[in-house]
């Protein structure tokens, strides 16, 4: 049933971001053993999702094929091995009549390729929204979640049309998650043209760009900010750090997008930390808000299960800054949650995240630095 699926935000880890049409069967079977061993997968990591360019052509009967020399198994063979790692397995189609690396896309080919999905044990489904020239979103994203409702292998099914037609609106019973934006571009905060009128987006835009969609997310459908760049080089271990947090603030799915087989353990100690992983997975599904910005530091905060909050304190420039948060006057409603947050009445202890720290409780006023483009993040706990 489709709500039984992504109760929390997706875990996994996806080829684009980091190699995009560079993809084969060594490759991903290499990075599905590196998240069963390296601690990912204990720390709640599950899909291994291959993005475009898989695909060879269809056959005369209009199937899709691996392509042969990438994927000289065979894509069963390659979910076995997945699901032998005791992971899952996810793919990319397009709902036009080709996806964006110029593949064969699933446009009239729906319910074909949904039974060989099924086939092959597929248990997760990027689908993207290239070439899709006089096509409506929610008539093809619908067409394609009844296609794999048929096809009868429970698939997350993971929606890619960049927001364009305000999926938030429409798509809770269509996709488990929606791509509320264009691409992320891994940087801090620039703007990147692609050409056409398509752009991809820093860090920081893409965070200011879910202003006012955080009613629309909750268990089974989330908004997608897109996939991580932590790990991918670019970003300072601060940014790594603060992207990271922030995708946990927001509820978002966590794809990781670098290279699992060699990543520094700074990468891997921020991509497995538990404690902000609980903030993401927590079970009562609510995106997290932005409360207050003031001298550039953005006061984030997301409502937990059992009364719990977490905030964070996010150093949107360069230098270094203080948080400071006054719970006795700052008044914190969620209409979301229809929760207060009331440390007048109520004191919590205070946790830093980062290091695991007991850091006082709600009695006072909070105080701490903040260094350039980079989080301190809390959990208050009743
Ligand atoms: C689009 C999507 C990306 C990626 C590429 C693949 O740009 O938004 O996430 O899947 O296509 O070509």
């Amino acid at each position: 049933k489709f709500t039984q699926l992504a109760q929390t935000p997706p875990m996994g880890w996806n080829s684009w971001n980091k190699f995009a049409c560079d993809v084969d069967e060594q490759k991903i079977r290499e990075v599905a053993d590196a998240m069963a061993a390296n601690g990912m997968k204990a720390a709640g990591y599950e899909y291994i999702v291959i993005d475009d360019c898989w695909h060879g052509t269809r056959d005369t009967l209009g199937f899709i094929r691996p392509d042969a020399k990438r994927f000289p198994s065979g894509m069963k063979a390659l979910v076995d091995y997945v699901h032998g790692k005791g992971l899952k397995f996810g793919i990319y189609s397009d709902a036009g009549s080709k996806t964006c690396g110029g593949r064969p896309g699933s446009r009239g080919h729906e319910y074909q390729d949904a039974t060989t999905y099924a086939q092959w044990g597929v248990d997760y489904l990027k689908y993207d929204w290239c070439a899709t020239e006089g096509l409506k979103a929610e008539g093809a994203y619908t067409t394609m979640r009844d296609a794999l409702g048929r096809a009868g292998h429970p698939v997350v099914f993971s929606m890619c049309e960049w927001g364009t037609a305000k999926p938030w609106l429409w798509a809770q019973n269509v996709g488990h998650l929606w791509r509320t934006t264009g691409d992320i571009y891994n940087c801090w905060d620039c703007l990147h043209d692609n050409g056409g009128d398509s752009k991809s987006y820093g860090v920081l835009r893409i965070v200011d760009m879910q202003d006012g969609l955080r009613q629309y997310a909750g268990p089974s459908h989330w908004n997608d900010p897109d996939m991580l760049e932590v790990g991918n080089g670019k970003l300072t271990p601060g940014e790594d750090r603060a992207h990271f947090a922030m995708w946990c603030m927001l509820a978002a799915p966590l794809i990781a997008g670098n290279d699992l087989r060699q990543m520094n353990p700074q990468t891997l100690k921020l991509l497995t930390n538990k404690d902000l992983i609980a903030v993401d997975q927590d079970p009562l599904g609510v995106q997290g808000f932005r409360l207050t910005t003031k001298d550039s530091v953005d006061t984030w905060v997301k409502p937990l299960a059992d009364g719990d909050w977490a905030v964070c304190f996010l150093n949107r420039a360069k230098g270094p800054r203080a948080a400071t948060f006054d719970w006795q006057t700052q008044p914190v409603h969620d209409e979301v949650a229809k929760r207060d947050l009331n440390a007048g009445r109520t004191r919590y202890k205070i946790r830093n995240l980062a290091t695991g720290q007991a850091q006082g409780t709600t009695a006072k006023p909070f105080r701490a630095p903040v260094p350039g483009h980079d989080v301190v993040m809390l959990r208050l706990t009743n």
